[in-house]
């Protein structure tokens, strides 16, 4: 476990960008922390490290985007429970070649894989965010 303070939306893009040089294919990442700690800021980081040039936007509505397989951006703000996301067939690509990054994984903890990375995004301040990773 290892901590990074972030002093704004940029470093923590940036951590984003560096952290995901420590992923391998078929990870799954479950990234924690309330509405607005930059979760998504995270995510956008993340994908310009996997050489993903598309725009990350937030998965809210759709659950989950699919950056050319490489990547799988999950929202599960909007799920209930587990049932749930393995009766949209949510929970395959967990067991896919591709990294799947999981906002809101609390969501549908049951369902989650056993061997899980956990990011985790405190909101200290305005712009200061503790971000807790392995
Ligand atoms: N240090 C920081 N790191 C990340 N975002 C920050 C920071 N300081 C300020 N912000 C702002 O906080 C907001 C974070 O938004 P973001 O959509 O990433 O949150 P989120 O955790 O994904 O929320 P949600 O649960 O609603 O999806 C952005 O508007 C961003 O500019
Ligand atoms: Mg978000």
């Amino acid at each position: 476990m290892a901590i990074f303070i972030s002093r704004g939306a940029a470093d923590t893009q940036a951590f984003g960008e560096s952290y995901s040089k420590t992923l391998n294919g078929g990870d799954v990442v479950v990234l924690k922390g309330e509405m607005g700690a930059g979760k998504t800021v995270f995510c956008k980081g993340l994908a310009k490290g996997l050489g993903i040039k598309d725009e990350i936007l937030s998965p809210t509505y759709a659950y989950m985007n699919d950056y050319g397989g490489k990547l799988f951006h999950f929202d599960c703000y909007r799920l209930k429970n587990g049932a749930q996301a393995e009766a949209l067939g949510l929970t395959d690509y967990f067991y896919a070649d591709g990294i799947c990054v999981i906002e809101w994984a609390q969501n549908i903890a049951e369902v989650l894989p056993p061997d899980v990375k956990s990011v985790v995004i405190e909101k200290t301040g305005k712009e200061e965010r503790r971000i807790i990773y392995e």
